[in-house]
Order: C-alpha cells, then structure tokens, then sequence
C-alpha cells in the first residue's frame, strides 16, 4: 500500500523547512574536522614561522580580525582588493597604510586550498590565525565557531562610520560596539589587546603636542613618556608620522595585563586607551584586569568569542573565497 499522501506531503513540508533551517545557521567547532583535517596543523606552523620571524605579526593579526568583525561583521571583507567597481575597506582611513598580516592569511590559505579545496573560508582562517598567534605569544585561547562564510563585498564608507577612532570619547566609540551587540566591558577587556602590538606617531601626536586644541601636551602624560614620544614624534608632518611607538610601554611583545598596569600609571599610549582611566566605570574594570591576569584572559576569551560572531554569514550566505583578496567570479552558477 501507498503511504496516505496527505501525511508524507505534511511531513515533507515539516522536515524540509527544519533541515534547510539547521544547515543554514549552524557553526560548528568541528566543522572542518572531516572535510580539511589538516587545518589546525597548517595553521600553527604558519603562525609559528611568521611569529618567529616577526613578534609584531600576533599583534597585526589581531587588529587585522577585529578590523573585520567590527566593520559589517566577521566576513573577511577588510582582505579584500579594490576593484574598478568596489571601493573596499582595506584602503580606507583607519586601515590604509597601518593593517599587516595580509600575506600571512595568504601563506596558510594557499596550503588550505592545497590540501582541502573550496574548504575552508578566509573569515575562518583569519580566525583561527588571530587565536593560534595570540596563544604563541603566551595569550588566552578561545573557542572559534567555524563553518562561517566569506562576504561577496566590502565597503569603504562602513570603515569611517563603524571603526572606532583613538580621538574619539569613550562614549563615541562605546557606541560602535554596541551597535554590534558588543558592550563596554568587551570594549575594555577587547582594548586589552594593545598588550602588544605598535602605534604610529600620527594616531597619538595630538596628545604630544596639542591636545584638544590647547596647544599644549595632555597634561596627563607621564613627564618621562612625553619626552620620550616627543623626540619619536617630533611635530612636523613628514616622514616621522610613521614611526613607531609600543603600545604597552612595558612589555610590548608579550600577551599580558600589563596594558592595564600602564593604564593606572598615566603610561597608555592612545588617547582612547588613556580615555579608560576617565571613567570611573572603566576604571575599576581596568583595576580588575591590572591586578588578576586570569580573570582578564578569561574575560578577553570570552569577548573574542563574542566579536567572533558579529553579523556572520553562514549556510548559504556568502561563499568560500578561494583566494582571500577577489570575490570569486564564478558564484552564483
Ligand atoms: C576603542 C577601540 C580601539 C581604538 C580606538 C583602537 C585604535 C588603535 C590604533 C590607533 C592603533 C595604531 C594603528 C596605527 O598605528 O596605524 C591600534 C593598534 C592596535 N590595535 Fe587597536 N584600537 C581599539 C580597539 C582594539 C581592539 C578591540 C583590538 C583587538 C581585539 C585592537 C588591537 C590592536 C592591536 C593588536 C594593535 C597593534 C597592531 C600592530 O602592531 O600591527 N584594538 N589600535
Ligand atoms: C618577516 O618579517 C618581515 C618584517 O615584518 C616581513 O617583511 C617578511 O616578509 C617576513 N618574512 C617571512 C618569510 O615571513
Ligand atoms: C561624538 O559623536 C558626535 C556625533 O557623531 C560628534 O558630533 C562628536 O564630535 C563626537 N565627539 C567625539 C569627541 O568623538
């Protein structure tokens, strides 16, 4: 006998909807388990060679990932060039002339695309990448939800609008993280990141040489450190724009909460970070961080986690880039 129609059509319709439901919106850790089991290997000894080679890269990376989530969410659309049709956002201010890490992504995904074709997305190795080089410079680890997908643009304008900026307030730049679901405590915790990792001159000179149109230093700079950077960053616009400047004056290639520590001592770097020190809400995160290493690691795993899921696309959104820089021309047949 022929089941009833009317049950198997229902539950057809039951079923099907249910499945495309799961498919599309479930990240997994272990989603690349079976289909690219050696990505974890490939991984680490890229991070290792390029960390190896350059301390500074773990910290590049970094603000590398968080510059993608943070600007339409966590789709790999910063690694994408410009084309004749696209203004991205790897050239915007903000990003131009300051991101690094791009040919590290490169490395690993030309061995992915060796060994697991069309597998792996950029927005995944970009994050497992972050995570592999923070934890080979003695930082936390943290989950990754994997099986997110690549974006099919980027967006100059989203970078002024969605970046927060080191001249903006606390305030300000509270408030693009809350648009991403983020709130103040992942900004603190998240700003911890300038553990490592270098400023150049013109993203801190006005604190040196005419804070808030004063004409005068940030009367709140340690004395030692204002000379210091004032003969790093002397006021001139030239070349000296783009030297560089630790951000954690104490120990700059080492993952610790010594940013922090700094902070409590009047030695951060950033108007933005020293803008922490203001608030006496922030300020009592920042004590809480300077004085428990562990309760800051955790928290920073924990806001990773959280970044790493700004407005991601899954399922059948986006598609595998098979090279990072260029949308594949091929989507959609
Ligand atoms: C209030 C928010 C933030 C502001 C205003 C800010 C601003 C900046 C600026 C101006 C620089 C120097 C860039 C240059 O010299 O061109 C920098 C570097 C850096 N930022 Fe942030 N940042 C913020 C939050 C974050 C977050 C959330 C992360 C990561 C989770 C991060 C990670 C880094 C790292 C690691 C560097 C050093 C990069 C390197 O040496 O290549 N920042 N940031
Ligand atoms: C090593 O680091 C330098 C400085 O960042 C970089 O220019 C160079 O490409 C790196 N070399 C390798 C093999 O990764
Ligand atoms: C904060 O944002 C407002 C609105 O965009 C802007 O007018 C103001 O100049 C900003 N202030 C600072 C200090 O960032």
């Amino acid at each position: 006998m022929a089941p009833n129609p009317p049950i198997s059509l229902s539950f057809l319709f039951l079923t099907l909807p249910f499945v495309f439901f799961v498919q599309s919106t479930e990240l997994r850790y272990d989603f690349y388990d079976e289909s690219c089991p050696h990505l974890p290997m490939i991984i680490r000894n890229h991070i290792w060679d390029a960390v190896q080679n350059d301390t500074r890269i773990a910290a590049s990376l970094l603000r590398l990932q968080f510059h993608d989530c943070i600007v339409d969410g966590c789709d790999a659309s910063v690694l994408l060039d410009d084309t004749k049709d696209m203004k991205g956002e790897k050239n915007a201010p903000g990003n131009v002339k300051s991101l690094r890490g791009f040919e590290v992504i490169d490395a690993i995904k030309t061995d992915v695309e060796t060994y697991c074709p069309e597998t792996v997305s950029c927005v995944d190795i970009l994050s497992l990448a972050t995570r592999e080089a923070v934890y080979q410079v003695e930082g936390p680890s943290w989950r990754v939800p994997l099986g997110r997908r690549d974006g099919l643009t980027a967006n100059f304008k989203s970078v002024q609008e969605q970046l927060p900026s080191p001249k903006a307030s606390l305030e300000n730049n509270t408030a693009k993280f809350t648009s991403k679901g983020l709130d103040l405590k992942d900004l603190v915790v998240l700003s911890g990141a300038h553990t490592i990792g270098f400023a150049r001159c013109v993203t801190f000179k006005l604190r040196l040489f005419n804070y808030k149109g004063s004409g005068q230093p940030d009367p709140d700079i340690n004395a030692a450190m204002l000379s210091d950077l004032q003969s790093m960053c002397p006021n001139r616009n030239d070349g000296t724009n783009a030297n560089l400047a630790p951000l954690d004056v104490a120990t700059v290639d080492s993952f610790d909460n010594e940013y922090y520590t700094n902070l409590i001592s009047g030695v951060g770097l950033l108007e933005s970070d020293h803008g922490l020190m203001a608030d006496s809400n922030t300020a009592q995160m920042v004590r809480q961080y300077s004085f428990d290493t562990n309760l800051f690691y955790d928290d920073f795993a924990e806001s990773m986690f959280r970044l790493n899921t700004v407005r991601v696309l899954s399922g059948r959104d986006g598609q595998i880039r098979k090279n990072c820089h260029v949308v594949n021309v091929d989507d959609g047949y």
